[in-house]
């Protein structure tokens, strides 16, 4: 149940000589409710409250308050107050909102360029169920996040808040977290790297945002791995840029097939750790050949490392970043992933040759991040709650995957067949022949199964039918539930082709 809002002021247009006082309040209060200005279920001030602003007798809004009442348009509850209707007896949702619009000719104003091309590419609407707990695409195991260790982290932070903390911060983020980032990155990733090199940010979303806004003209052409994450696409082309698909194979994103057809090309974006959304690994030949590329034609790689830390076997390969000789690699993190997705905190680390315009562009875009948060997160770091968290979860994905596919391998044989995975939070399931995947994914969200369709993921390519299944937020009996709804669906289609 949302918390109802409440004012102790409201603000009335003046009142005329010739109108009554009680006439005054009873127009002004039923007006702005069928308005829309005062939203259904919201508590008025008291009569005492109001009557002090406006310096009148409370009687005059007593009389307005019962006129309303009587009318339907508020409800008096004894003990808690005045509220406004929720439904308003009599007038229809339209005549509702189309008298909260001024009455007069639209005005000519209108959307910049710019403006339009985000209207026209916003976030994608990937996900067929998002309230369906099972196989949810890219949520990591938020229940067991521990949330009482973190309150208490922030509880300490604000018990010790100096006045530091609560002035002006830095441009590219609170500096002890950006240190323990470099540091993890380092351990970790096999980064090496400096705090001054990375800028915190909301999350992978806007780390493309501003490098699109700080890199892209409109116009310019950027290589995306085909099929891809539809929110890297959406975020290039509201910025203008040209997109040009690359297939990925099982050796990851195809450079060469990408440098035949589109030289001199601004940047490329990648997810070689784990690419999006057939999860694999980009080989170090193919790494190597795009930083080639890269250095030849003066252009940006966005190295995406969204699911890096979540590898289930074998070793991790080198990041581009640390295999990047000639600076022209962006390194993109999201503790949204690691930890969750409220969090909305992520980070670029960036070339040292660009870190003074990343200054500069930065504090024109926002001064600074929210401190406090960055405070939290830097002490859970430091503090070694991180590594202990990452390794919990890593071996509590692994397990949730096998569980997955031991079930898929008894329910599901003959209608999908499931990808190995050995990095990220989702498995991809190809589907038998003659099964539609968008239509299997809309029935299985019918189903309370959340999914994502691989032809709503590519851009150029056609690919053979498979569903995107998150492994990492469902427990092992969520996922039992899961696997036995998509065998209903599936085999529903299946009979049919
Ligand atoms: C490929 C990829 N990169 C990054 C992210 C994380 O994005 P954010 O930090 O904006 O939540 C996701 C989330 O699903 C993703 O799929």
């Amino acid at each position: 149940m949302p918390k109802i809002a409440q004012y102790s002021d409201l603000t009335l247009r003046p009142r005329s000589l010739d109108q009554k006082l009680y006439r005054w309040f009873h127009n002004e209060i039923r007006t702005s409710v069928l308005e829309g200005k005062l939203a259904p279920g919201i508590r008025l001030p008291s009569s005492r409250s109001l009557a002090r602003q406006y310096g009148v007798s409370r009687g005059a809004v007593v009389a307005a308050f019962e006129q309303l009442c009587s009318e339907g348009v508020v409800e008096c509850r004894v003990g808690s107050g005045t509220f406004v209707r929720r439904t308003l007896p009599g007038v229809p949702a339209e005549a509702k909102r189309s008298n909260s619009r001024e009455a007069g000719v639209e005005s000519g104003a209108s959307l910049s360029s710019r403006g339009s091309f985000l209207v026209r590419h916003p976030f994608p609407k990937i996900w067929s169920n998002r309230s369906a707990p099972v196989f949810r695409v890219g949520l990591p195991a938020v229940g067991a996040f521990p949330t009482g260790l973190w309150s208490r982290i922030g509880a300490r932070r604000f018990r010790q808040s100096t006045p530091l903390l609560l002035s002006y911060g830095e441009t590219l983020g609170y500096r002890p977290l950006r240190n323990a980032i470099a540091q993890y990155l380092g351990l970790a990733r096999g980064v090496k790297c400096t705090a001054d090199e990375v800028m915190i940010t909301t999350g992978t979303q806007q780390s493309l945002d501003f490098v699109a806004r700080l890199l892209l003209d409109p116009g310019d052409r950027i290589l995306v791995e085909d099929p891809g994450y539809p929110g890297a696409v959406s975020q290039f082309r509201a910025a203008g840029a040209r997109v040009v698909a690359v297939p990925v194979d099982e050796q990851g994103f195809n450079c060469a097939a990408g440098r035949r057809g589109y030289k001199g090309a601004r940047m490329a974006y990648v997810t070689p750790s784990c690419q999006f959304p057939l999860g694999v690994t980009m080989t170090l030949s193919r790494r190597l050949e795009l930083l080639k590329w890269a250095k030849k034609n003066n252009a940006w790689v966005f190295e995406d490392d969204y699911d890096g830390a979540f590898r289930f076997s074998g070793r991790p390969l080198a990041t581009l970043r640390s295999l990047d000789a000639s600076g022209c690699v962006i390194y993109s993190n999201s503790f949204n992933k690691l930890l969750f997705p409220t969090l909305r905190l992520g980070f670029l680390l960036v070339p040292p040759r660009l870190v003074d315009a990343v200054t500069a562009a930065k504090s024109a875009i926002e001064r600074f991040p929210p401190v406090l948060d960055q405070t939290i997160l830097c002490d859970f770091i430091t503090e070694g709650h991180l590594g202990r968290h990452l390794r919990r979860m890593r071996e509590m994905y692994a397990n949730r995957l096998e569980v997955m596919v031991r079930a898929a391998r008894e329910k599901l044989s003959g209608f999908m067949d499931l990808s190995p995975v050995h990095t990220g939070l989702q498995a991809l399931g190809w589907l038998a022949e003659g099964i539609d995947d968008a239509e299997a994914c809309r029935s299985a969200a019918l189903n309370g199964v959340d999914s994502v369709a691989l032809s709503t993921l590519t851009i150029d390519r056609s690919m053979p039918p498979a569903m995107l299944l998150g492994v990492a937020s469902a427990d092992d009996r969520t996922i039992l539930r899961g696997i036995d709804g998509l065998a209903t669906v599936l085999r529903g289609l299946k009979k049919r082709t």
